[in-house]
């Protein structure tokens, strides 16, 4: 891998009101995103879940080395770190600057001086068609606001017979439908309710988009790209009117117990984690 470090500025021409918030929210969160995955807690287990398993996957690819991958929304850059370590040759593409700098420094400290970075958006990548060997999104789907433009593209920069791996935020999840103020089939009431009892602040955030399986489906279908394998995984934190339910330690242990039935392909379990994870592979031939 070569030593040169990039950082290319490919903002989209009309970068949009909601991105500009999103890009916001995460250069404001950047500090959280570099702790989520050592801090105690459902959710960040969830996550250190999700980064384990889509390495597996990635692993069980047997990709040649010095494969090409893009990151797509790289974060605090934990996925790029991991994938380079590992002899692949890195594109990282991510619009909040304060990531970008983190991850990049991140990245330097531990010797992967070679990742390519881009400040831009995922609904423009700007890179040639074809020209990656696998297209990664962890995290990021549930923050676009067309994502099927973003998929669109995402398909068109990677290669005929090409993965692509990511997740959304899975629609039909146990802690959503446990909660009145939560589930869609209150929906109405719940958010009055919300609005009674949850922070002015919260209605300032950008709203992360929940996906079913069909929809995620559909998006892949769009772009060319047919489903492989798909896990869903992730149980809390659990909450009642929005408020916390259990000690953590409780949470925890119930996450790390329903996560393992999901994962073994238990019926109901293997459809309600928070969590979607999916394989998928470009056609080779697309229209
Ligand atoms: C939840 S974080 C996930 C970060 C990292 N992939 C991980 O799993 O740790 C979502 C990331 O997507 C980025 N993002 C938001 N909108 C994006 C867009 N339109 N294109 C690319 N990345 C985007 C955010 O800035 C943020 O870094």
């Amino acid at each position: 891998m070569s030593d040169r470090l990039t950082l290319e500025t490919r903002r989209p021409e009309a970068s949009s009101p909601p991105q500009e918030k999103v890009t916001r929210f995460f250069d404001g969160a950047a500090g959280f995103w570099t702790q989520v995955y050592s801090a105690p807690g459902v959710f960040a287990d969830t996550h250190r879940r999700r980064l384990e398993l889509a390495l597996a996957w990635i692993d069980s690819l047997a990709l040649q080395p010095g494969a090409h991958i893009l990151v797509v929304g790289a974060g605090a850059g934990f996925e790029v770190i991991a994938l380079a370590n590992r002899g692949y040759l890195l594109t990282a593409i991510e619009p909040a600057n304060a990531m970008v700098e983190i991850a990049r420094g991140r990245a330097d400290a531990a010797g992967c001086t070679g990742v390519r970075w881009v400040n831009g958006d995922a609904h423009a990548l700007g890179f040639a068609r074809e020209s990656f060997d696998v297209v990664m999104a962890l995290g990021v789907i549930p923050w676009l606001h067309t994502p099927g433009v973003a998929m669109a593209e995402m398909g068109r920069v990677l290669r005929p017979g090409g993965w692509w791996l990511g997740s959304a935020d899975n629609a039909v999840r146990l802690d959503r439908l446990v909660d009145p103020a939560r589930n869609p089939v209150v929906a109405p009431l719940s958010r009055r309710i919300r609005k009674a009892v949850m922070r002015p602040s919260a209605s300032a955030r950008p709203k992360a988009r929940m996906h079913t399986g069909r929809a995620v489906h559909r998006l892949l279908d769009d772009a060319g790209i047919d489903p492989v394998a798909e896990v869903t995984f992730g149980f809390g934190p659990f909450t009642l009117i929005g408020r916390s339910m259990l000690p953590e330690a409780v949470g925890r242990t119930i996450n790390a117990k329903l996560t393992e039935l999901a994962l073994r392909g238990v019926p109901l379990a293997r459809a309600t984690g928070s969590q979607r994870l999916a394989l998928g592979q470009k056609r080779l031939v697309t229209p």
